[in-house]
């Protein structure tokens, strides 16, 4: 709860992006609320945009503040996309999944022209692999999948809801939460959890986010990825 200014901070610099008449992708987590919520207020005031939320929460969020929503079916490309994030480097690399939207959230900036992530200073780390690395599975596939990544040098974790069952993404997969500590070389990594059958997506995020927005204390820093 400490870092709810910095996120709403964050939130609120990232709605100079969206434009008049845009596809926005709505991200998922307590900061893209903030920025939901900033944007229905904007929506009520006249903005003129169509939504696509990257989770079944965000979309209900979005629904009730009279966002007006759209599907890739109607718009497969989307101008600009807010999301949070969990860790974010110095090369602007990302781990993601902190909220098990990652799934959903990678389609979404894949299809996006302009990746902005909102971020508290919490989330600025020098190696990426405190926060754990959440992997989206098949559930058929979860022990072999999981010897796999402990043999990359995790400690692997099956994520479960507050009653202790399986935690169900949106689309009924369950996450393993990777424990790496620090991730020397997140690419490699990246690779290797791609090729692994039963894997459905991992919650790096390199090379996608083009502009990321940190708050700290009371002002927003905006870095960019260069090259
Ligand atoms: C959800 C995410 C979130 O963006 C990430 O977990 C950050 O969440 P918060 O803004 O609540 O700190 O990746 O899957």
């Amino acid at each position: 709860m400490a870092h709810e200014h910095e996120k709403e901070a964050a939130a609120r610099a990232s709605l100079k992006f969206v434009k008049e008449g845009q596809i926005v992708g709505l991200g998922t987590g307590s900061t893209a609320a903030f920025f939901i919520q900033l944007l229905g207020e904007e929506v009520r005031k006249g903005l003129r945009i169509q939504a696509i939320p990257s989770s079944d929460r965000s979309r209900e969020q979005a629904a009730s503040l009279r966002i007006p929503l759209t599907t890739f079916e109607e718009h497969p490309e989307i101008d600009v996309t807010v999301d949070g994030t969990d860790e974010v480097d110095e090369h602007l690399r990302l781990i993601k999944g902190g909220g098990g939207a990652l799934l959903h959230e990678k389609i979404v900036a894949s299809a996006t022209k302009q990746y902005v992530i909102i971020a508290d200073s919490t989330k600025r780390v020098p190696v990426l692999g405190k926060f754990p690395l959440a992997v989206e599975i098949i559930k058929f596939a979860q022990p072999v999948v999981e010897r796999k990544i402990q043999a990359l040098g995790a400690k692997v974790e099956l994520r479960c809801d507050a009653n202790g069952n399986p935690f169900l993404t949106d689309e009924h997969n369950h996450i393993l939460d990777c424990h790496f500590g620090e991730i020397r070389n997140p690419e490699a990594l990246a690779r290797s959890l791609s090729d692994m059958p039963g894997i459905v997506e991992h919650g790096l995020f390199i090379g996608m986010a083009d502009v990321v927005l940190l708050a700290k204390g009371g002002q927003v820093i905006e870095l960019t990825r260069r090259g």
